[in-house]
């Protein structure tokens, strides 16, 4: 497949396939977190093993997207759910003898131990495990003796994925702001574990907002950030989309677009922790960054929060594409949603 010229907000850039598609495979999930934007999702007819694995045929075979990682509802709730997510790793080895795509799972962590001996000997790139603070906090938003369920795997899981292979992802809220440098500086003393990457609370369509983030909170947490202790060298990474307030570029001294469509910035904090802050300028969806729900409908990165329009949003169903990947794509770049959001294909 030859890479083609895409038109983005006046640039042009080359493409060929998407950089991430994350996969949902199921709607269950054995937590109830306050903040959860899947809450109440409930899909009819989610795609079985076989379809799959067929698409993961055309998907590691064909497009081959730098990444691919499996985002739930929570994989490891559903016994099928684990099999397909090894499937997809089979495949993948078996499709490309030189790996292009890195597959990755995010997780709850609470339920891990029952696949221990096959996490350890899998091919899987790296895991998430969401934890939103320290274990009082942690329940309070995630629910009663979830840390404990979490707790029990943290030993193994970061003795068998290391270094960039493990990642805590911990959603900031004003709620939790003040505590999340403290987790991290207990994390890292007790487990070693060394990457960690910050999503910021967004607003749900589907249920009543509790939480939200400020700019004052953001700071907070940056400067306590700087001053915690830690014994093992360490990379926070904290993304925002450039439409979020423009206060967030202030405080991290951010200079405007250039045209490049993410801005990244390396701030060394002096206390071996390094934070690095990646803007997105423009939107991702279709062309680089796609979702796949767990009933096949193939939708914009953006659209991933309302999960009660998933229908509406979708570009196609992997079921009318007969689970083809790169066609599939090729609708979504011609879309109208994708005209919506800012991109045409020249
Ligand atoms: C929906 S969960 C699914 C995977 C898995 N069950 C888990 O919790 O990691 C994916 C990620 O979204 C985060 N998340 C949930 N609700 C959010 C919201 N309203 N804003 C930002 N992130 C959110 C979770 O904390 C988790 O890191
Ligand atoms: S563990 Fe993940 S999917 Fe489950 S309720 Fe919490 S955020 Fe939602």
């Amino acid at each position: 497949m030859n890479a083609r010229n895409v038109r983005y907000s006046g640039n042009t850039a080359e493409l060929n396939a998407p950089v991430i598609v994350s996969v949902l495979l199921n709607d269950i999930c054995n937590l109830r977190c306050q903040t959860c934007y899947l809450e109440n999702m409930n899909e009819q007819s989610s795609l079985s093993r076989e379809e799959w694995n067929n698409f993961f045929e055309s998907l590691f075979g064909d497009l081959k997207p730098n990444a691919t990682v499996f985002v739930g509802k929570e994989i490891f709730a559903k016994d099928e759910s684990v099999e397909t997510m090894f499937d997809a790793l089979k495949q993948r080895d078996r499709l490309q003898a030189s790996k292009i795509t890195d597959i990755g799972v995010i997780t709850n962590g609470t339920l891990l131990q029952r696949y221990r001996n096959r996490l350890e000997g899998s091919s899987l790139d790296w895991i998430d495990i969401s934890i939103d603070g320290p274990r009082e906090f942690n329940d309070k938003i995630r629910g009663e003796g979830s840390y404990s369920k979490l707790e029990r795997n943290l030993d193994w899981i970061s003795k068998a994925f290391q270094g960039d292979r493990l990642w805590v992802v911990p959603t900031l809220c004003d709620a939790n702001a003040s505590q999340i440098a403290q987790m991290i500086e207990d994390l890292n003393k007790t487990y070693g574990i060394s990457h960690y990457s910050i999503g910021l609370y967004k607003h749900r369509s589907s249920a009543p907002d509790l939480f939200s983030v400020g700019d004052s909170e953001v700071r907070r947490f940056v400067n306590d950030l700087s001053r915690i202790e830690i014994i093992h060298p360490t990379k926070v990474v904290l993304g925002y989309k450039a439409d979020n307030p423009d206060s967030y570029s202030e405080i991290f001294n951010l200079p405007d677009s250039d045209g490049e469509t993410v801005t990244t910035k390396q701030i060394d904090l002096g206390n071996s922790i390094s934070l690095d802050i990646q803007r997105n300028n423009r939107n991702m969806g279709l062309w680089r960054a796609v979702r796949i729900s767990s009933e096949g409908d193939w939708l914009a990165a953006e659209d991933l929060f309302d999960h009660l329009n998933y229908k509406q949003n979708a570009v196609t169903n992997l079921r009318d594409v007969r689970y083809d990947a790169r066609k599939a794509y090729e609708i979504g770049l011609r879309s109208p949603r994708a005209r919506s959001l800012g991109f045409v294909q020249l």
